[in-house]
């Protein structure tokens, strides 16, 4: 690994967009703000950057990435669009949709960016600097989330540095991001299939369908043969400090993850508390989530307990990070 790479830090604004997009087309690392989380982008056609993208990241490359476009119109050269895909596209693009769909036949992006597979994920993102990188560069930018494969996804530009200084070449500070979970996935192929669950809530796209997402395989995920969701292994988005889920109550050497106003035993003695929305929030909560693991996993306690999330609208996405950090790595 090429560590010690000069890592220029800059805010967003003034000449930042004009350099990431310029750092892109040299086959330079840039890290971003999008709505969801920070992305690490690379130019989508150039082999050798994303092989130093997979590098940076400690990520096997069979895990394929998602190429981020402007619009509708860049993504038709990338991917082949069906009715659904269309209908799903135009109700939330720009946003936290990203879509899996067959390439088209000159598809640009590289073969190593989709892990050899003959389908591409792909998304529009809502994020104004996103959005404004995309126009200045011109092209499609494959961008897995910028930590450190396996590690909890960031949400500021400090986890990012945290994570990824000296191993990428530019890091964009747009403040907090707004949604702060990963981007829902929908696999478009003859029936609409939910791979991961994220940002935008299953409800609202099953209402633009009027039925429900066929849910994913559970052995979808381990077969190895040619995996429908690769990305999706069981341990994923884990703190180093175990994680145990269902709290009703907490020891005194546990940090406690809380969620709405209702306390449990022990919370006033326990190392360390943080509420991810005492209102009982869901949107407040997943912007908090990823923010506040990385906080309580820096205190050191011997577990982290969470206290039970409902599952409706983004508490799918919610739990289903919650229950990948409990798994451990
Ligand atoms: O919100 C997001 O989606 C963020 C921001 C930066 O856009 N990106 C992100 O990327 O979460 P990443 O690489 O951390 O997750 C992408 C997921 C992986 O689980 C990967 O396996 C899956 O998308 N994926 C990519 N291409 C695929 C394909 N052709 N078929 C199935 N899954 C695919
Ligand atoms: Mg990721």
């Amino acid at each position: 690994m090429k560590v010690g790479l000069k890592t220029q830090i800059l805010p967003a604004g003034g000449h930042a967009v004009a350099e990431a997009a310029r750092c892109l087309t040299e086959g330079g690392l840039v890290a971003f703000p999008t709505e969801t989380v920070y992305g690490l982008g690379a130019d989508a056609t150039q082999a050798p950057a994303i092989a130093r993208l997979y590098e940076a990241k400690g990520r096997p490359s069979f895990n394929p990435l998602i190429a981020h476009v402007a619009d509708l119109a860049a993504a038709r050269k990338i991917a082949r669009f069906d009715a659904t895909a269309i209908q799903l596209a135009e109700a939330f693009w720009p946003g936290p949709l990203t879509l899996v769909l067959p390439k088209t036949d000159n598809c640009p992006v590289a073969e190593l960016a989709t892990a050899g597979l003959d389908t591409v994920a792909i998304r529009v993102p809502a994020h104004g600097i996103a959005r404004d990188i995309l126009r200045a560069f011109g092209g499609a930018v494959v961008a897995p989330s910028a930590n450190i494969s396996g590690h909890v996804s960031p949400t500021t530009a400090a986890h990012v540095a945290s994570d990824l200084t000296g191993r990428v070449d530019l890091i964009l500070d747009g403040g907090p991001v707004e949604v702060g979970v990963e981007s829902t996935i929908v696999a478009c192929f003859d029936v609409p299939m939910l791979l991961r669950p994220g940002g935008l809530p299953r409800e609202a796209i099953e209402r633009v369908l009027g039925h429900a997402l066929q849910r994913l395989p559970e052995d979808a995920v381990n077969d190895d043969a040619q995996p429908l969701a690769p990305g999706m292994l069981a341990s994923h988005y884990a703190p180093r400090t175990p994680v145990r889920l269902n709290a009703t109550s907490v020891e005194p050497d546990e940090a406690l993850l809380a969620f709405g106003a209702a306390g449990i035993g022990g919370a006033s003695a326990a190392k360390a508390v943080m509420n991810l929305s005492t209102a009982g929030d869901l949107s407040e909560a997943a912007a908090n989530l990823f923010g506040y693991l990385r906080a309580l996993d820096a205190r050191l306690a011997r577990t982290i307990a969470v206290m039970p999330v409902p599952h409706h609208g983004l508490g799918e996405a919610i739990n289903d990070r919650l229950r990948r950090a409990a798994i451990g790595r």
